[in-house]
C-alpha cells in the first residue's frame, strides 16, 4: 500500500520544511524525487540524505516564479528519467504586514511564488501528463485559504484561496485525462515559516495553540503523509479535493 516504486516526483520548495519532508516520505515509498528550490546546494543536501537511506533523488535549482526555468527543469527530468508522474507545488512565502506597508515588490512576490508558481508548474508539466493520460498534481494551500487565520495576511490568504479554486477547476478540466489534482491545507506547522511568524508575534504562541483543538502545531510529516496518500494509487478516486491537516483548527468555522 502507498507504494510509489517507479514513480518520478518533482517537489518545489523542498530544501527545507514541509517540502523537504514530502521529498523524504515519497522517496521512502519508492519514488525517485527531484528536490528543487532556489538554492541548489541545499537541495543537494536533501538529495544526499535520501540517497544515504537508499532512496533515489536528484537536486535541481528551480525558482518557481521563472516560467522558463520551470519548463526547462520539467523537460530535463523527462529526458533524464523517461517521464514525470507527480508534481507537488509546495514553494511558498509568508508576509504579514499592513497592505499599505507592503512594497509593490512584496505584493508581486508573494502572489508570484504562492500562486503563479503552481500555475506555471501545471502549465509546464501538463502537455506531458495529458499525452500519457495519467498523473498527480498536489498544491500546498493553507487553512488561510478557507478562513481568516491571522491579521495582516490578506494577500497571503488570497493566494491560498486562489490555489484551492485553481485545484478544483483544474481537476474538472483534467479528469478526462486521468490526471488527479488535489490540494492540502496545512494549519500552523513547525517549520522556519512558523518560527518567523512566532518571532514576529511574540507572546502569542499559547493563544495560537489554544485555538487548535488538538492543542499542538502540525509537524511537516503530517502534511507529507497526507501527500503520500493523495499521490498513491489508493487515492485514485479523489480529485478536486483539499485535504485539511490542521489539528481541527478549521472545525469552528463550520459549526
Ligand atoms: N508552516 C506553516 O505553518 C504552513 C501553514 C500552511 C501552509 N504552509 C505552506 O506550506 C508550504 C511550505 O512552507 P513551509 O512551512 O515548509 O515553509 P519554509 O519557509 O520552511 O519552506 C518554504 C520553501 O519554499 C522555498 N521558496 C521560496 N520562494 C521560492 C521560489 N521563488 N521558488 C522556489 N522555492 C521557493 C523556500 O526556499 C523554502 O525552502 C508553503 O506553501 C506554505 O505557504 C505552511
Amino acid at each position: 500500500m502507498f507504494e510509489l516504486k517507479n514513480k518520478i516526483a518533482l517537489i518545489t520548495g523542498s530544501q527545507q520544511g514541509i517540502g523537504r519532508e514530502i521529498a523524504l516520505v515519497l522517496a521512502r515509498a519508492g519514488a525517485r524525487v527531484v528536490v528543487t528550490d532556489i538554492d541548489k546546494g541545499e537541495c543537494e543536501k536533501v538529495a544526499a540524505e535520501i540517497k544515504k537511506a537508499k532512496g533515489k533523488a536528484n537536486a535541481k535549482k528551480l525558482d518557481v516564479t521563472n516560467y522558463q526555468e520551470f519548463e526547462k527543469r520539467v523537460q530535463e527530468t523527462i529526458k533524464e528519467q523517461g517521464r514525470l508522474d507527480i508534481l507537488v507545488n509546495n514553494a511558498g512565502i509568508y508576509i504579514q504586514k499592513d497592505l499599505t506597508k507592503m512594497t509593490l515588490e512584496e505584493i508581486d512576490k508573494i502572489i508570484k511564488v504562492n500562486f503563479y508558481g503552481a500555475v506555471y508548474g501545471c502549465r509546464a508539466i501538463l502537455p506531458h501528463l495529458k499525452k500519457r493520460k495519467q498523473g498527480r498534481i498536489i498544491n500546498i494551500a493553507s487553512t488561510a485559504g478557507f478562513a481568516s487565520e491571522s491579521p495582516l495576511s490578506a494577500v497571503y490568504s488570497a493566494t491560498k484561496g486562489a490555489l484551492i479554486d485553481f485545484t478544483r477547476q483544474m481537476a474538472l478540466d483534467l479528469a478526462p485525462y486521468r490526471i488527479n489534482v488535489n490540494a492540502i491545507a496545512p494549519g500552523k506547522t513547525e517549520t522556519k515559516m512558523l518560527e518567523s511568524r512566532l518571532e514576529a508575534n511574540k507572546g502569542k504562541k499559547q493563544k495560537m495553540l489554544a485555538e487548535i483543538p488538538l492543542a499542538k502545531f502540525g509537524l511537516p510529516k503530517d502534511t507529507a503523509f497526507a501527500c503520500l496518500y493523495l499521490v498513491s494509487d489508493e487515492a485514485n478516486h479523489i480529485t478536486g479535493h483539499t485535504l485539511v491537516v490542521d489539528g481541527g483548527w478549521l472545525i469552528k468555522y463550520f459549526l
